[in-house]
């Protein structure tokens, strides 16, 4: 029997991309800007991360709002105005219940459709990108708008310079529709892990069940976004790097063929780690997060639309996204570039 995941056939069934929409909030949030109320300097942010600017919401937008602009974008993108589901990966749901999704899909004006959250953490877009081809490969949806969207700002310890440096706020959306395999923009294939052992190594402590079974008193600042940064940065290279290695030797491709890797954007240095240990050149690593900071599962899109955008990402080129984040949890899939219009 084939193995379902390599395409042996071009005319395997497959999600195809069709359209690529962002958003980020107009606030730009500059390292000098930080460094007024943290112990730290725009010569360490930019040294250590990469990172030179990032963008947080104002008071009074949430995540839905970003993903509600976003997916917007993508519809106009892929030159539809319906889906038949929505999957919106993020780690700052606008309520810790319901899912966001629904209430983004009725701003959209989608409909009744199926609309749900995925939370994987900084590995959520490539998550939903995979939950989202199978609602296609199974027949349960045509046409899935997926959503990545994040307002880490409001998670943030703002006295915490390990972490309210590093991340940012945006959303990024595609529209994925059932196609063939040998079509430009076919998702080729996914490889996605977990490594639950190491859960706290990212973790925001409070405000879910666990701290009421422990019978803790609700204290705002355990609901503060933590992160063991060492720690993490060794993980996300080797994951990563694993991951994608994976995925290349299941689809037939040599490391060298990679035209574009489109990581997580959660530091230059180990974007060019994971390069490294793919051995791919360093130059075709695609690099924005010196713009926007770590947006988590907003990163993969916000990525994808600046290559396209800097023409560092052109139709026929072959792309290798890969992402990491808490959970542990990592996934990484491939495809041709299509002929879209990022909007
Ligand atoms: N400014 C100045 N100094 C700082 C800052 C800062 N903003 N942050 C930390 N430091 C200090 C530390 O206190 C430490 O000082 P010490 O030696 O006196 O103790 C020193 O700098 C070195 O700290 P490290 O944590 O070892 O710094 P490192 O070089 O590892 O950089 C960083 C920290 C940027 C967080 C890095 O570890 C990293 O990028 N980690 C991975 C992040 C990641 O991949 N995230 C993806 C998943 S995130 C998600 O899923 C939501």
């Amino acid at each position: 029997m084939t193995d379902p995941r390599t395409p042996e056939a071009g005319a395997r069934p497959a999600a195809v991309l069709k359209g690529l929409g962002t958003y980020l909030p107009p606030r730009a949030v500059s390292n000098e800007e930080l460094s007024q109320r943290l112990d730290t300097s725009d010569e360490w942010i930019r040294t250590r991360t990469g990172i030179r600017q990032r963008y947080w919401v104002e008071p009074g937008t949430a995540t839905g709002d970003l993903a509600v602009e976003a997916g917007a974008r993508a519809l106009k993108s892929a030159g539809v105005d319906g889906v038949d589901a929505v999957v919106l990966a993020t780690t700052t749901p606008d309520h810790p219940c319901p899912a966001t999704a629904p209430w983004v899909a009725a701003r959209l004006g989608l409909g009744h459709v199926p609309a749900y959250d995925v939370a994987a953490v900084c590995a959520g877009f490539v998550y939903a990108l995979a939950n989202a081809a199978g609602l296609i490969l199974t027949g349960v949806a045509r046409r899935v708008l997926v959503i990545g969207a994040e307002t880490y700002s409001g998670i943030l310890d703002p006295t915490d310079r390990n972490t309210a440096v590093i991340f940012g706020d945006g959303a990024g959306a595609v529209v994925l529709e059932a196609g063939r395999a040998d079509e430009p923009g076919a998702l080729l294939g996914f490889d996605l892990g977990s490594d639950g052992e190491q859960h706290d190594l990212i973790t925001i402590p409070g405000g879910g069940s666990r701290q009421r079974a422990g019978g803790n008193p609700f204290d705002s600042e355990d609901c503060y976004f933590t992160m063991q940064g060492k720690r993490v940065f060794a993980q996300a290279v080797t994951r990563m790097g694993d991951s994608s290695g994976a995925l290349l030797e299941r689809l037939g491709w040599p490391s060298a063929t990679v035209d574009r890797l489109v990581g997580h954007q959660a530091n230059v240095r180990i974007l060019h780690a994971v390069a490294d240990h793919l051995e791919i050149a360093r130059e075709r690593a695609v690099v924005n997060l010196d713009r926007v900071g770590n947006t988590s599962a907003a990163s993969i899109p916000l990525a994808l639309a600046d290559a396209a955008a800097a023409g560092d990402l052109n139709p026929g080129e072959r792309v290798l996204l890969t992402a990491f984040g808490g959970g542990l949890a990592w996934g990484s899939t491939a495809l041709v570039w299509p002929d879209i219009a990022p909007n």
